[in-house]
């Protein structure tokens, strides 16, 4: 099904229109950029697998991000946030050229083979969305009219046990997105000082507990190492009550997977980064699910749009030398009730748009 657009960024529309539609590479050096950033994934060049394909992600606030998108024929979207290429779907239905960025190859396996019939149109990468600029340089891309990153984990990464995300089921500790990368939940929980457990536990887990969980953690490790996804629930669990429905390590699974994938750091450099790739008009928009990511992204969205500064020793307002957008709403818009009712993972979901002034 496609989704009618209504596009209420006229602005951002215009321009894109004006410059016409971004073409992908499809010389030999890209192709090789692509083969490398590739290895050990189920490869670009899609391959073959029965018609049937699981439940792997439902696209959070979908209208919303068509809306501000408007990924129109001739347009060119880097979607950051691959997945189960739920966006990117729809970008690719109402006509876009599409870069699928994702640094879990198992979601770029799934996302190509399932998006096949766009191959001519769409393009998985595997990479930190953090490298935008040097992914879309390697495809001989220099600006898009939209970016979009739809943070955190997908429903299938959260649900696969042996992904270490879940503290429903048991698994091996690991909670890397890419695993390529060397250091994972294990490490960090046998391997870290207290002080720096209980810092992640406040700071990116919002956990009141933090204190007692990181003792808890330290005590258990005395004894044996940690190594699941069970073992670690279960020593969380005699430091944090069971308030509500809430899991008790909710907060401090969240907690130790935004450090193990540096979340935080990553999405600093990626903002800063969409400003380089994005052409004039075109849209940055970020679906974030936690109060620290949208903290961040409100911040960089506001620094970047107010046009003067003024500061009480100055005697009058200064130009801001980093204004290059404008907020269509400064404020978070929210799923929709019909959403959430139908797809609680929505609960949380903040989005936040913002176009580029001039290139
Ligand atoms: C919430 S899911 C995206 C779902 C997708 N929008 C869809 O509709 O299916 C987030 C995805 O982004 C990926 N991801 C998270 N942080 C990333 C980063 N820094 N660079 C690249 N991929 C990232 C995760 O591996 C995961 O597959």
């Amino acid at each position: 099904m496609i989704i009618p657009i209504k596009p209420w960024l006229d602005r951002a529309n215009g321009a894109a229109g004006q410059r016409g539609g971004l073409v992908l590479a499809a010389d030999a050096e890209a192709e090789e950029f692509m083969r490398s950033t590739m290895r050990g994934s189920a490869g670009w060049k899609h391959q073959e697998e029965g018609n049937r394909m699981e439940f792997y992600h439902q696209p959070i606030m979908a209208k919303e991000i068509l809306a501000a998108l408007a990924p129109l024929e001739g347009k060119q979207i880097f979607d950051g946030t691959l997945g189960g290429g739920g966006h990117t779907e729809l970008f690719l239905q109402n006509g876009a050229h599409v870069v699928g960025c994702d640094q879990d190859a198992e979601a770029l396996g799934y996302a190509g083979r399932r998006l096949s019939q766009f191959q001519d149109r769409f393009l998985p990468v595997r990479g930190n969305f953090a490298e935008m600029d040097k992914i879309l340089e390697g495809v001989g891309i220099d600006r898009v009219d939209g970016v979009l990153m739809d943070l955190g984990v997908s429903s299938h990464q959260l649900d696969e046990p042996s992904r270490g995300f879940s503290f429903r089921e048991d698994g091996p500790l690991d909670m890397r997105m890419d695993d390529r990368a060397e250091f994972s939940a294990r490490d960090l929980v046998n391997e870290w000082a207290e002080e720096d457990m209980i810092r992640i536990f406040r700071e990116y887990g919002e956990e009141k507990r933090a204190v007692r969980a990181a003792k808890e953690i330290v005590k258990a490790r005395q004894v044996a190492p940690i190594e699941t996804t069970l073992q670690l629930a279960g020593v969380v669990e005699k430091a944090v009550p069971r308030i509500s429905g809430k899991h008790p390590a909710t907060r401090v699974f969240q907690a130790i997977r935004i450090a193990v994938n540096r979340e935080m750091e990553v999405l600093e450099a990626a903002l800063d980064k969409s400003i380089q790739v994005l052409g004039e008009g075109g849209v940055l928009a970020v679906i974030t699910f936690h109060s620290l990511e949208d903290r961040m992204v409100k911040r960089f969205m506001r620094r970047h749009s107010t046009p003067f500064i003024d500061r009480p020793e100055w005697p009058e307002p200064r130009e801001n030398p980093d204004y290059c957008l404008t907020l269509p709403s400064r404020r978070a818009i929210a799923p929709s009730e019909a959403e959430v009712e139908t797809n609680p993972r929505a609960r949380s979901a903040k989005l936040r748009v913002a176009v580029k002034l001039e290139d």
